[in-house]
């Protein structure tokens, strides 16, 4: 299912609501979350919302897609850096429950393997947030990953290394790999909800729409899941036909 909203901020709050729902409905959900530019709008919108209507989180687990492997927690860059930044700072989750890959581990393989036991242990994931990287990938699963994958090392493409190098002072700093759930481990979850904003993912969410499920582009392996809410808003979506958008405006 497309949901196609006119502005960033309308697909944001559409996400951070659907984060809610599952909260409000099942406060001992499993929520699996994603990093990224484009999430820092949902979780402030999300943090908004629980703030002004508190719930009662204490009993939700939360597993993070993806971590570059030796920045530490107190690298800005680190994706942990990031949650605690935009929402665990915020939003009392027990530091227990909160889970990340470890990209500083010394087995680092280990902790692959120990990553996607803790989420079938925990019983799964009930929802599952994803971004897209302009390469198809999700997660950090890049073009050609097994879609058979479980918590794994990633070589990370040029590609995303300059997508994310903005992030970076010297583009050079960027890692040049990364632990990341698998693409079994996301299709294992009950609920996907995968949000895209901005130009920049235009032409990859054109090419999503018009693949078949293929290794070549990671996000087509969603298109074998039963339910998958895609959320664009009007820019992300400007190479899709026209029939489309209008079908499934916001
Ligand atoms: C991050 C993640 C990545 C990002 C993707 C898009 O945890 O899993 O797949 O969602 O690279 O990143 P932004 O939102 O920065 O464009």
């Amino acid at each position: 299912m497309y949901k196609i909203f006119d502005t960033v901020n309308e697909a944001s709050l559409y996400t951070a609501q659907r984060l809610l729902n599952q909260v409000q409905s099942n406060p001992c959900a499993n929520l699996g979350l994603a990093t990224g530019s484009t999430m820092e709008p949902v979780y402030h919108r999300l943090v908004e919302c629980l703030q002004s209507d508190p719930v009662d989180i204490s009993q939700l687990t939360t597993f993070n897609l993806d971590e570059y492997i030796g920045l530490d927690a107190e690298h800005a860059q680190s994706y942990r850096y990031y949650m605690h930044q935009y929402v665990f700072s915020k939003l009392n989750i027990p530091k227990e429950k909160v889970n990340l890959p470890d990209g500083m581990a010394a087995d680092v393989e280990g902790a692959c393997q120990a990553y996607s036991e803790a989420i079938r242990a925990a019983g799964g994931l009930d929802l599952q947030l994803l971004g897209i990287g302009s390469n198809g990938h999700i997660g950090f699963n890049e073009p050609y990953t097994c879609f058979s994958s479980r918590t794994h090392v990633i070589e990370l493409s040029e590609q995303t290394r300059l997508d994310n190098g903005r992030f970076f002072v010297d583009k050079r700093e960027v890692p040049t790999r990364a632990i990341t759930m698998g693409i079994r481990d996301i299709l294992e979850a009950k609920e996907i909800v995968l949000l895209a904003t901005g130009m920049k993912k235009a032409t990859v969410m054109a090419e999503l729409f018009h693949s078949g499920v293929d290794e070549a582009l990671p996000a087509s392996a969603l298109k074998q899941h039963p339910n998958v809410t895609i959320v664009l808003d009007r820019e992300a979506a400007a190479f899709l036909p026209g029939e489309i958008v209008d079908w499934v405006a916001g």
